[in-house]
């Protein structure tokens, strides 16, 4: 098979990983794979910030958590070792679109270097409250952006789950 269209088809949502820290070239990899996806009008609004200071990682999950109240005690984004928040201007009609596609680019550049990953989503949404913004605002996350998505990144700690089975309706007109 193409190799472009197997490395999309052997790509699973990773969730868990060892303590191994991600290459910081395979770590620009992955993100220039996010600069090279489609934006809406080709505005790339967007911001990738990444971070790999598994304090911060911890630090931004336990925020989340308490936001959520969820467990912060089992909340932790996967632990990942590193993880790439995507954020866009709020202005830009088009953000969580443009955010979705480079998010994608990512994954499969993660997995096509041997890397896991998933889409973490729980940031959406509470980007302003009172007890998130300041922690954005630590990331150098500008204020008039939302965070659309997160990747989760790191070595697998096991072999990849079972693919879900694929349930999308394709409809060809013929
Ligand atoms: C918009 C979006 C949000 C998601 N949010 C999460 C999430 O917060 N946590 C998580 O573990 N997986 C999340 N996922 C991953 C999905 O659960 C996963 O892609 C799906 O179960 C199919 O599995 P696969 O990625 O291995 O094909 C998200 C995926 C998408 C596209």
């Amino acid at each position: 098979m193409n190799p472009i269209l197997q490395n999309i088809k052997s790509r699973r949502s990773i969730r868990a990983f060892t303590d191994e820290p991600v290459d910081p070239d395979d770590l620009d990899r992955i993100v220039e794979a996010g600069l090279w996806a489609p934006s809406a009008r080709g505005m790339q609004t967007w911001q990738f910030t990444i971070l790999t200071d598994r304090q911060r990682i911890a630090a931004l999950a336990s925020a989340i958590a308490t936001q959520l109240q969820r467990d912060p005690a089992r909340y932790d984004m996967y632990a990942p070792a590193a993880l790439v928040v995507a954020s866009n201007d709020r202005e830009n009609p088009h953000g969580m679109l443009d955010c979705s596609c480079a998010l994608q680019n990512m994954f499969l550049a993660a997995h096509s270097l041997g890397l896991g990953s998933v889409w973490i989503n729980q940031l959406r949404g509470i980007c302003d409250e009172p007890a998130i913004r300041p922690l954005l605002d630590d990331l150098g996350i500008p204020p008039n952006h939302l965070v659309w998505g997160m990747a989760a990144l790191g070595h697998p700690a096991g072999p990849p789950p079972e693919a879900p089975a694929r349930r999308g309706v394709v409809h060809f007109v013929r």
